[in-house]
């Protein structure tokens, strides 16, 4: 690994140094999901939860017209696109951002969905391969936002199979979904994995999943709408992170999180 990748790896995943989680901030829903609730207005909403993150996943037109340009947070550009919500099957996606505009916008790394087990596996394989060979050629760490077909459970044998598919072509990070066992997903795969929040569920079972990803060897969390469709976004990131990156077990983070909305 050239010290350029190691180094904008050890940013986005600061955890990876310090020996605890990191908290990624997942805004990119809108590249298939349209105006996301609680993404309408970014500038608002998301801006000011920004100095709780370690990194900051989105797209570029959110990057260019929501973000300000003195933002700290490393950013892990969404560079895969093509499909919306209106299809059934969501796996046609290639890349859509050339790795000249992610060093434009100044990205950390770069963040690409790959489909294993749908219509268009081959395809998102065959595209990630290929913007390896180009970010990394940049010194550009490579983030695999795994996905599994349609009729697939999202158990471990799934996305493990994705998840090592995803190490085996070259990704320096992986994004997968909590499942039972999850320590043997993460043994498998040889690069730091971060776990997706998913749909929005309770603030306490997002912070007890937050915890049971880390307690099982995740480098952190990638979290969009347990955090900003939070009835407090803001509290709801700093509760996560007390869990993530501070050890605060889930139940007093939860405790402090409701204390903090009276
Ligand atoms: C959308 C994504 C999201 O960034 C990822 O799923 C994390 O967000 P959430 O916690 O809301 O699931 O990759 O394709």
């Amino acid at each position: 690994m050239s010290w350029g990748l190691s180094n904008r790896l050890n940013r986005v995943l600061p955890g990876l140094a310090s020996g605890t989680g990191s908290v990624m901030f997942a805004i990119d829903h809108g590249y298939f999901m349209g105006p996301t609730t609680g993404l309408e207005d970014p500038k608002k909403t998301i801006v000011p939860l920004l100095p709780h993150g370690d990194s900051l996943m989105l797209t570029r037109g959110i990057l260019k017209s929501c973000i300000p340009k003195e933002c700290k947070l490393p950013i892990v550009l969404r560079v895969s696109s093509g499909n919306s919500i209106l299809n059934d099957d969501m796996s046609n996606e290639k890349l859509c951002v050339s790795t000249e505009d992610a060093i434009r916008l100044n990205a950390s790394a770069v963040a690409f969905s790959i489909y294993v087990g749908a219509e268009y596996e081959h395809q998102t394989l065959v595209e990630f391969s290929k913007l390896i060979n180009e970010a990394h050629r940049y010194g550009i760490p490579v983030l695999a936002v795994t996905a599994v077909g349609k009729n697939m459970d999202r158990d471990l044998r799934y996305l493990s199979l994705a998840s090592r598919i995803a190490a085996e072509l070259g990704a320096d990070m992986i994004k997968t979904y909590y499942c039972e066992d999850f320590s043997r997903l993460v043994n498998v795969c040889h690069v730091p994995v971060v776990i997706a929040g998913g749909k929005k569920i309770p603030e306490a079972d997002a912070l007890q999943l937050a915890h049971n990803a880390i307690s099982d060897g995740a480098a952190g969390v990638d979290m969009g709408r347990n955090i900003f469709q939070a009835e407090s976004p803001s509290d709801m990131i700093q509760a996560v992170r007390s869990v993530v990156v501070e050890g605060v077990s889930p139940e007093d983070a939860y405790k402090n999180y409701k204390s903090s909305l009276r």
